[in-house]
């Protein structure tokens, strides 16, 4: 079975479009997400454009402000502190990476935690590994969102993930262990790496290098969620870190490259802005 992230995401935002319709009667406005785009790195570009238009397909409000590469540091956190204070912005979400010169944790932390709705910020990142309530990051709400609409059950299954970011790869593994998952991080440094991954039954791969899992690494029947969006260096097109052709017809599930994961998080990232909106009403 592929797991269509598109259909799924087309589902989600079309009900939340009907709940957002009921917002300008009961609260007076419908939500406000502010995304800072610095520089023009083609990826980042297409990233806030999917994210423009996501909004308005679910009838919030967005604000793209765009900034050269060349900011400084503090015109950057000037422009997070006035939009922390304007209480007409619910969501604000600055486009990562950033050039060099500037140091993204500060960027990050310069956020206001209940605008904060990438769940970067390190108060929702401690309140993720704490159990409390917070904001979730996108891309690993969106992986569980998956799991659960294709009926896979999480509890008590071996779920490996590839990779240790802190956007995905850290609280996606915290999500699964959440849900009752035996969960093993594995990375860069893990050694017979395949020997590892076939004893997954869910495998989630975010460490971004085209088609990296071979079909060698997977076992009949496993879950596998492919967070990787690359080039093909043969053809040029979009392609996960997973072989999907060859691995397809062993997994029992699997998600596409393009339209998996990516349109999940773009959809996590109007609920989180929903949320924010409702929390703080
Ligand atoms: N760059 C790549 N993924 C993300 C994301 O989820 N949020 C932000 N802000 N930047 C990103």
């Amino acid at each position: 079975m592929i797991i269509s992230g598109k259909e799924l995401s087309a589902r989600l935002k079309a009900e939340m479009a009907e709940q957002v319709k009921t917002f300008p009667a009961k609260y007076g406005r419908v939500p406000h997400l502010v995304v800072i785009l610095v520089g023009d790195n083609p990826a980042s570009v297409s990233y806030v454009t999917g994210k423009a238009k996501a909004s308005a397909e679910v009838g919030i409000r967005n604000t793209t402000i765009r900034r050269p590469e060349s900011i400084s540091e503090a015109e950057l956190l000037g422009l997070i502190a006035e939009l922390n204070a304007d209480p007409e912005v619910d969501g604000i979400l600055v486009q990562l990476p950033l050039p060099k010169h500037i140091d993204e944790s500060k960027v990050i932390e310069a956020i206001d935690q209940a605008k904060d709705v990438d769940g970067f910020h390190p108060l929702n990142v401690a309140a993720l590994w704490q159990k409390q309530p917070c904001t979730l990051p996108c891309t690993p709400k969106g992986i569980i969102k998956m799991l659960k609409a294709a009926g896979v059950e999480i509890a008590g299954k071996r779920a490996v993930v590839i990779g240790r970011s802190n956007i995905v790869g850290l609280p996606v593994s915290k999500l699964l262990l959440d849900a009752n998952a035996t969960v093993t991080m594995a990375h860069s440094r893990t050694r017979n790496l395949a020997e590892v991954t076939r004893q997954a039954e869910i495998l989630v791969v975010a460490i971004g290098r085209p088609k990296f899992v071979t079909a060698d690494m997977v076992s009949e029947g496993t879950v596998v969620i492919d967070v990787g969006v690359n080039r093909d260096p043969e053809t040029g097109k979009l392609c996960g870190d997973v072989d999907f052709a060859a691995i397809e017809p062993k997994a029992s599930v699997i998600t596409p490259v393009p339209g998996g994961v990516g349109p999940m998080t773009i959809c996590c990232l109007m609920e989180n802005t929903i949320e924010c909106f409702l929390r703080s009403r």
